[in-house]
Protein backbone atom coordinates (compact mmCIF):
# COMPACT_ATOMS: atom_id res chain seq x y z
CA UNK A 1 0.00 0.00 0.00
CA UNK A 2 2.84 2.62 0.92
CA UNK A 3 4.37 1.72 -2.77
CA UNK A 4 0.85 2.65 -4.36
CA UNK A 5 0.39 5.82 -2.00
CA UNK A 6 3.60 6.90 -2.93
CA UNK A 7 3.56 5.91 -7.09
CA UNK A 8 -0.39 7.12 -7.48
CA UNK A 9 -1.35 10.36 -6.35
CA UNK A 10 -5.53 10.33 -7.56
CA UNK A 11 -5.70 14.41 -6.96
CA UNK A 12 -3.05 17.31 -5.55
CA UNK A 13 -3.53 21.23 -5.65
CA UNK A 14 -0.10 22.93 -6.76
CA UNK A 15 -0.31 25.41 -4.85
CA UNK A 16 2.63 27.19 -6.79
CA UNK A 17 1.12 27.17 -10.17
CA UNK A 18 -2.53 27.33 -8.85
CA UNK A 19 -3.24 24.40 -10.72
CA UNK A 20 -4.81 20.87 -9.79
CA UNK A 21 -2.79 17.83 -10.76
CA UNK A 22 -4.79 14.61 -11.59
CA UNK A 23 -3.71 11.18 -12.29
CA UNK A 24 -5.65 11.15 -16.13
CA UNK A 25 -7.21 7.68 -15.60
CA UNK A 26 -8.45 6.95 -18.82
CA UNK A 27 -4.49 6.26 -19.89
CA UNK A 28 -4.43 3.80 -17.66
CA UNK A 29 -3.30 1.31 -17.21
CA UNK A 30 -0.84 1.45 -19.94
CA UNK A 31 0.62 4.79 -18.66
CA UNK A 32 0.69 7.19 -15.98
CA UNK A 33 0.00 10.37 -16.92
CA UNK A 34 -0.30 13.32 -14.98
CA UNK A 35 -2.66 16.59 -15.82
CA UNK A 36 -2.73 20.02 -14.67
CA UNK A 37 -6.23 21.80 -15.09
CA UNK A 38 -6.86 25.54 -14.07
CA UNK A 39 -9.70 26.40 -15.86
CA UNK A 40 -12.96 25.56 -15.14
CA UNK A 41 -13.77 24.09 -18.37
CA UNK A 42 -10.69 21.81 -17.71
CA UNK A 43 -11.87 20.72 -15.03
CA UNK A 44 -15.15 20.05 -15.87
CA UNK A 45 -13.65 18.23 -19.08
CA UNK A 46 -11.93 16.10 -17.04
CA UNK A 47 -14.78 14.79 -15.22
CA UNK A 48 -17.05 14.58 -17.60
CA UNK A 49 -14.42 12.56 -19.51
CA UNK A 50 -13.77 10.78 -16.57
CA UNK A 51 -10.09 11.13 -16.24
CA UNK A 52 -10.66 11.60 -12.31
CA UNK A 53 -13.69 9.56 -11.59
CA UNK A 54 -15.70 7.77 -8.11
CA UNK A 55 -17.63 9.93 -6.05
CA UNK A 56 -14.89 10.70 -3.56
CA UNK A 57 -12.60 11.51 -5.71
CA UNK A 58 -14.88 13.86 -8.21
CA UNK A 59 -15.58 15.90 -5.05
CA UNK A 60 -12.07 16.26 -3.98
CA UNK A 61 -11.23 17.62 -7.62
CA UNK A 62 -14.23 19.94 -7.71
CA UNK A 63 -13.41 21.56 -4.44
CA UNK A 64 -9.68 21.72 -5.56
CA UNK A 65 -10.75 23.45 -8.74
CA UNK A 66 -13.27 25.68 -7.76
CA UNK A 67 -10.33 26.98 -5.35
CA UNK A 68 -7.85 27.60 -7.86
CA UNK A 69 -10.72 28.96 -10.83
CA UNK A 70 -11.28 31.66 -8.00
CA UNK A 71 -8.12 32.26 -7.15
CA UNK A 72 -7.37 33.44 -10.99
CA UNK A 73 -10.35 35.68 -10.58
CA UNK A 74 -9.29 39.63 -10.22
CA UNK A 75 -12.45 41.01 -8.55
CA UNK A 76 -12.66 42.91 -5.94
CA UNK A 77 -16.17 43.12 -4.30
CA UNK A 78 -17.70 40.34 -2.56
CA UNK A 79 -21.03 40.67 -4.83
CA UNK A 80 -18.55 40.36 -8.05
CA UNK A 81 -16.65 37.17 -6.30
CA UNK A 82 -19.49 35.64 -5.36
CA UNK A 83 -21.90 36.26 -8.73
CA UNK A 84 -18.32 34.48 -10.34
CA UNK A 85 -18.22 31.85 -8.34
CA UNK A 86 -21.53 31.01 -8.04
CA UNK A 87 -21.74 30.67 -11.79
CA UNK A 88 -18.75 28.26 -11.74
CA UNK A 89 -20.26 25.71 -9.07
CA UNK A 90 -23.00 25.42 -11.09
CA UNK A 91 -21.11 24.82 -14.24
CA UNK A 92 -18.87 22.48 -12.24
CA UNK A 93 -22.22 20.25 -10.66
CA UNK A 94 -23.37 19.72 -13.87
CA UNK A 95 -20.55 17.58 -14.88
CA UNK A 96 -21.76 14.47 -13.82
CA UNK A 97 -25.04 14.20 -11.99
CA UNK A 98 -25.52 11.03 -9.90
CA UNK A 99 -22.11 11.60 -7.85
CA UNK A 100 -23.46 13.87 -4.65
CA UNK A 101 -20.53 13.92 -3.26
CA UNK A 102 -19.63 16.30 -6.18
CA UNK A 103 -22.54 18.74 -4.96
CA UNK A 104 -21.69 17.93 -1.30
CA UNK A 105 -18.06 19.15 -1.76
CA UNK A 106 -18.97 22.60 -4.25
CA UNK A 107 -21.71 23.25 -1.49
CA UNK A 108 -19.14 22.80 1.47
CA UNK A 109 -16.98 25.52 -0.25
CA UNK A 110 -19.85 27.75 -0.55
CA UNK A 111 -20.73 27.50 3.42
CA UNK A 112 -16.64 28.59 3.55
CA UNK A 113 -16.61 31.74 1.05
CA UNK A 114 -20.50 33.06 3.00
CA UNK A 115 -18.81 32.34 5.77
CA UNK A 116 -15.76 35.00 5.43
CA UNK A 117 -17.80 37.23 3.33
CA UNK A 118 -17.08 40.30 5.55
CA UNK A 119 -13.34 39.52 5.11
CA UNK A 120 -10.79 40.42 2.08
CA UNK A 121 -11.02 38.53 -1.06
CA UNK A 122 -7.61 37.53 -0.66
CA UNK A 123 -8.42 35.98 2.92
CA UNK A 124 -11.53 34.12 1.66
CA UNK A 125 -9.37 32.66 -1.31
CA UNK A 126 -6.80 31.06 2.06
CA UNK A 127 -10.01 29.36 3.51
CA UNK A 128 -11.13 28.12 0.48
CA UNK A 129 -7.60 26.56 0.31
CA UNK A 130 -8.11 25.25 4.24
CA UNK A 131 -11.32 23.86 2.88
CA UNK A 132 -10.13 21.96 -0.21
CA UNK A 133 -7.55 20.75 1.95
CA UNK A 134 -10.08 19.59 4.57
CA UNK A 135 -12.63 17.70 1.94
CA UNK A 136 -9.37 15.78 0.27
CA UNK A 137 -7.91 14.27 4.16
CA UNK A 138 -11.41 13.88 5.30
CA UNK A 139 -11.52 11.38 2.78
CA UNK A 140 -8.60 10.32 3.44
CA UNK A 141 -9.17 9.30 7.06
CA UNK A 142 -12.93 8.35 5.94
CA UNK A 143 -11.58 6.09 3.58
CA UNK A 144 -9.26 4.24 6.23
CA UNK A 145 -11.95 4.37 8.79
CA UNK A 146 -14.35 2.34 6.15
CA UNK A 147 -11.95 -0.12 5.96
CA UNK A 148 -11.70 -0.45 9.20
CA UNK A 149 -15.56 -1.21 9.88
CA UNK A 150 -15.41 -3.25 7.08
CA UNK A 151 -12.73 -6.02 8.10
CA UNK A 152 -14.85 -6.53 11.27
CA UNK A 153 -16.84 -8.11 9.23
CA UNK A 154 -14.51 -10.29 7.23
CA UNK A 155 -12.10 -13.14 7.72
CA UNK A 156 -8.88 -14.14 6.12
CA UNK A 157 -8.62 -15.72 3.30
CA UNK A 158 -12.07 -14.86 1.98
CA UNK A 159 -12.52 -14.31 -1.55
CA UNK A 160 -13.98 -10.48 -2.26
CA UNK A 161 -16.06 -10.06 -5.42
CA UNK A 162 -16.08 -6.10 -6.34
CA UNK A 163 -17.19 -4.22 -9.31
CA UNK A 164 -16.52 -1.07 -10.63
CA UNK A 165 -13.32 0.75 -9.26
CA UNK A 166 -14.04 2.35 -5.45
CA UNK A 167 -10.07 2.35 -4.57
CA UNK A 168 -7.96 4.19 -3.89
CA UNK A 169 -7.87 6.25 -7.55
CA UNK A 170 -11.46 6.96 -6.80
CA UNK A 171 -10.83 8.56 -3.70
CA UNK A 172 -8.33 10.32 -1.92
CA UNK A 173 -5.81 7.15 -0.17
CA UNK A 174 -7.30 3.77 -0.34
CA UNK A 175 -10.67 3.80 -1.67
CA UNK A 176 -14.13 2.88 0.20
CA UNK A 177 -14.76 -0.73 -1.30
CA UNK A 178 -11.24 -1.52 -1.85
CA UNK A 179 -9.96 -0.16 2.16
CA UNK A 180 -10.54 -3.63 3.56
CA UNK A 181 -8.48 -5.19 1.28
CA UNK A 182 -5.35 -3.16 1.54
CA UNK A 183 -5.65 -3.30 5.50
CA UNK A 184 -6.28 -6.82 5.56
CA UNK A 185 -3.28 -7.08 3.28
CA UNK A 186 -1.21 -5.26 5.69
CA UNK A 187 -2.45 -7.47 8.32
CA UNK A 188 -2.07 -10.98 6.55
CA UNK A 189 -5.87 -11.49 5.87
CA UNK A 190 -4.51 -12.86 2.63
CA UNK A 191 -8.14 -11.83 0.78
CA UNK A 192 -8.77 -13.34 -3.38
CA UNK A 193 -10.31 -10.80 -5.01
CA UNK A 194 -12.14 -11.04 -8.02
CA UNK A 195 -12.68 -7.69 -10.22
CA UNK A 196 -15.91 -7.46 -12.32
CA UNK A 197 -14.62 -5.81 -15.61
CA UNK A 198 -16.93 -3.42 -15.73
CA UNK A 199 -17.98 -2.69 -19.03
CA UNK A 200 -19.02 0.03 -20.65
CA UNK A 201 -15.79 2.01 -19.38
CA UNK A 202 -13.77 -1.33 -17.98
CA UNK A 203 -12.86 0.40 -14.67
CA UNK A 204 -12.45 -3.14 -13.28
CA UNK A 205 -10.17 -4.18 -15.51
CA UNK A 206 -8.33 -1.10 -16.72
CA UNK A 207 -8.03 0.14 -12.64
CA UNK A 208 -9.10 -2.21 -10.19
CA UNK A 209 -6.95 -4.85 -11.74
CA UNK A 210 -4.55 -2.19 -12.74
CA UNK A 211 -4.12 -0.86 -8.76
CA UNK A 212 -4.77 -4.12 -6.95
CA UNK A 213 -1.71 -5.81 -8.83
CA UNK A 214 0.54 -2.95 -7.92
CA UNK A 215 -0.11 -3.31 -4.48
CA UNK A 216 0.56 -6.99 -4.78
CA UNK A 217 -2.98 -8.11 -3.66
CA UNK A 218 -4.35 -11.40 -5.48
CA UNK A 219 -6.79 -10.27 -7.40
CA UNK A 220 -8.31 -12.21 -11.19
CA UNK A 221 -10.14 -10.32 -13.82
CA UNK A 222 -13.59 -11.51 -15.11
CA UNK A 223 -15.60 -10.28 -17.28
CA UNK A 224 -19.23 -9.20 -15.51
CA UNK A 225 -21.43 -12.62 -16.89
CA UNK A 226 -18.71 -14.47 -14.89
CA UNK A 227 -19.92 -12.97 -11.25
CA UNK A 228 -22.63 -15.82 -11.30
CA UNK A 229 -20.31 -18.31 -12.35
CA UNK A 230 -17.61 -17.89 -9.52
CA UNK A 231 -20.54 -17.48 -6.63
CA UNK A 232 -21.60 -20.83 -7.91
CA UNK A 233 -18.07 -22.69 -7.48
CA UNK A 234 -17.97 -20.95 -3.91
CA UNK A 235 -15.15 -18.70 -4.48
CA UNK A 236 -16.73 -15.64 -2.78
CA UNK A 237 -17.52 -15.08 0.21
CA UNK A 238 -18.50 -11.02 0.57
CA UNK A 239 -19.15 -8.91 -2.19
CA UNK A 240 -18.17 -5.43 -1.86
CA UNK A 241 -18.98 -1.97 -3.55
CA UNK A 242 -18.73 1.64 -3.64
CA UNK A 243 -21.25 3.97 -4.22
CA UNK A 244 -22.51 7.45 -5.78
CA UNK A 245 -25.68 8.21 -4.36
CA UNK A 246 -27.38 6.30 -0.95
CA UNK A 247 -30.82 7.60 -0.42
CA UNK A 248 -32.40 7.76 2.98
CA UNK A 249 -34.10 4.23 2.67
CA UNK A 250 -30.82 2.70 1.98
CA UNK A 251 -31.46 2.73 -2.05
CA UNK A 252 -27.65 3.00 -3.04
CA UNK A 253 -26.41 4.02 -6.75
CA UNK A 254 -23.67 2.65 -7.69
CA UNK A 255 -21.58 1.95 -10.83
CA UNK A 256 -24.33 0.31 -14.03
CA UNK A 257 -24.17 -3.54 -13.42
CA UNK A 258 -23.71 -3.43 -9.36
CA UNK A 259 -27.64 -4.27 -9.15
CA UNK A 260 -27.37 -7.37 -11.27
CA UNK A 261 -24.13 -8.71 -8.75
CA UNK A 262 -26.20 -7.78 -5.98
CA UNK A 263 -29.43 -10.00 -7.14
CA UNK A 264 -26.96 -12.92 -8.04
CA UNK A 265 -25.18 -12.43 -4.23
CA UNK A 266 -28.60 -12.77 -2.71
CA UNK A 267 -29.47 -16.11 -4.86
CA UNK A 268 -25.86 -17.54 -3.47
CA UNK A 269 -27.10 -16.90 -0.11
CA UNK A 270 -23.11 -14.06 -0.03
CA UNK A 271 -23.41 -10.83 1.98
CA UNK A 272 -23.44 -7.67 -0.42
CA UNK A 273 -21.87 -4.48 1.43
CA UNK A 274 -22.19 -1.15 0.32
CA UNK A 275 -18.79 1.13 1.61
CA UNK A 276 -18.73 4.93 0.75
CA UNK A 277 -18.25 7.71 3.27
CA UNK A 278 -21.22 9.71 4.97
CA UNK A 279 -21.05 12.31 2.24
CA UNK A 280 -22.31 9.66 -0.62
CA UNK A 281 -25.39 9.80 1.61
CA UNK A 282 -28.62 11.79 0.45
CA UNK A 283 -30.70 12.78 3.21
CA UNK A 284 -32.60 14.98 0.56
CA UNK A 285 -33.31 11.71 -1.41
CA UNK A 286 -35.83 9.61 0.07
CA UNK A 287 -35.67 6.41 -1.88
CA UNK A 288 -33.55 5.30 -5.51
CA UNK A 289 -36.67 6.69 -7.91
CA UNK A 290 -35.27 10.02 -7.07
CA UNK A 291 -32.01 9.72 -8.16
CA UNK A 292 -31.00 11.26 -11.39
CA UNK A 293 -28.91 8.29 -13.66
CA UNK A 294 -26.51 9.91 -16.24
CA UNK A 295 -26.93 8.51 -19.47
CA UNK A 296 -23.83 8.57 -21.67
CA UNK A 297 -23.16 8.64 -25.18
CA UNK A 298 -23.48 5.87 -27.40
CA UNK A 299 -19.75 5.16 -28.51
CA UNK A 300 -19.04 3.79 -25.33
CA UNK A 301 -20.89 1.02 -26.09
CA UNK A 302 -20.74 0.54 -30.20
CA UNK A 303 -16.92 1.54 -30.73
CA UNK A 304 -14.76 2.24 -27.70
CA UNK A 305 -12.35 -0.24 -27.27
CA UNK A 306 -12.65 -1.56 -30.68
CA UNK A 307 -10.29 -1.19 -33.58
CA UNK A 308 -13.64 -1.17 -35.77
CA UNK A 309 -17.32 -0.77 -34.85
CA UNK A 310 -18.51 -3.04 -33.10
CA UNK A 311 -22.66 -2.75 -33.68
CA UNK A 312 -25.05 -1.73 -36.91
CA UNK A 313 -24.66 1.83 -37.83
CA UNK A 314 -27.72 3.82 -35.88
CA UNK A 315 -28.51 1.11 -33.77
CA UNK A 316 -30.72 2.22 -30.98
CA UNK A 317 -28.70 2.56 -27.74
CA UNK A 318 -29.37 2.49 -23.90
CA UNK A 319 -25.95 3.50 -21.95
CA UNK A 320 -26.83 4.41 -18.42
CA UNK A 321 -23.95 5.06 -16.11
CA UNK A 322 -25.46 4.08 -12.98
CA UNK A 323 -28.18 1.70 -11.45
CA UNK A 324 -29.89 1.67 -7.98
CA UNK A 325 -29.54 -1.52 -5.62
CA UNK A 326 -32.45 -1.54 -3.49
CA UNK A 327 -32.01 -1.59 0.07
CA UNK A 328 -33.64 -5.17 0.68
CA UNK A 329 -30.17 -6.21 -1.47
CA UNK A 330 -28.15 -4.78 1.26
CA UNK A 331 -26.60 -6.92 3.54
CA UNK A 332 -25.16 -3.40 5.38
CA UNK A 333 -23.97 0.20 4.58
CA UNK A 334 -20.22 0.48 5.74
CA UNK A 335 -19.37 4.32 6.44
CA UNK A 336 -17.00 6.24 8.56
CA UNK A 337 -19.62 6.55 11.11
CA UNK A 338 -20.00 2.90 11.62
CA UNK A 339 -22.22 -0.08 9.97
CA UNK A 340 -25.75 0.57 9.73
CA UNK A 341 -28.22 -2.22 8.81
CA UNK A 342 -32.62 -1.60 8.02
CA UNK A 343 -33.96 0.48 8.76
CA UNK A 344 -31.13 2.53 7.69
CA UNK A 345 -32.87 6.17 8.10
CA UNK A 346 -32.60 5.64 11.89
CA UNK A 347 -29.15 4.94 11.62
CA UNK A 348 -28.03 8.04 9.59
CA UNK A 349 -30.27 10.52 11.63
CA UNK A 350 -28.75 8.60 14.96
CA UNK A 351 -25.30 10.23 13.31
CA UNK A 352 -26.76 13.31 12.87
CA UNK A 353 -27.12 13.60 8.81
O1 LIG B 1 -18.36 6.35 -13.52
P1 LIG B 1 -17.39 6.19 -12.38
O2 LIG B 1 -16.15 5.45 -12.76
O3 LIG B 1 -17.10 7.51 -11.71
O4 LIG B 1 -18.19 5.29 -11.33
C1 LIG B 1 -17.58 5.02 -10.11
C2 LIG B 1 -18.37 4.15 -9.23
O5 LIG B 1 -19.47 3.74 -9.53
C3 LIG B 1 -17.77 3.87 -7.88
O6 LIG B 1 -18.13 2.61 -7.43
C4 LIG B 1 -18.27 4.93 -6.89
O7 LIG B 1 -18.07 6.20 -7.40
C5 LIG B 1 -17.60 4.81 -5.58
S1 LIG B 1 -15.92 5.29 -5.64
C6 LIG B 1 -15.26 5.14 -4.09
Amino acid sequence: MKQLLEDLKTVRLDAESNRVVILDQTYLPGSIVYRSLGTPEEIYEAIYRLRVRGAPAIGVTAAYGIYVCCRALEHESFTDFYDAFSQIRDYLASSRPTAVNLTAALERMERCVLEYRDCSIGDILDRMKEEAHNIRNEDAVSCRRIGEYALSLLRPGMGLLTHCNAGHLATSEYGTALAPVYLGQERGYAFQVFADETRPLLQGARLTAFELQHAGVDVTLICDNMASMVMHNGWVQAVVVGCDRIATNGDAANKIGTSGVAILARHYGIPFYVLGPTSTIDMRCPSGDAITIEERSSEEITEMWYTERMAPAEVKVFNPAFDVTPAELITAIITEKGIARAPYRKTFESWGL
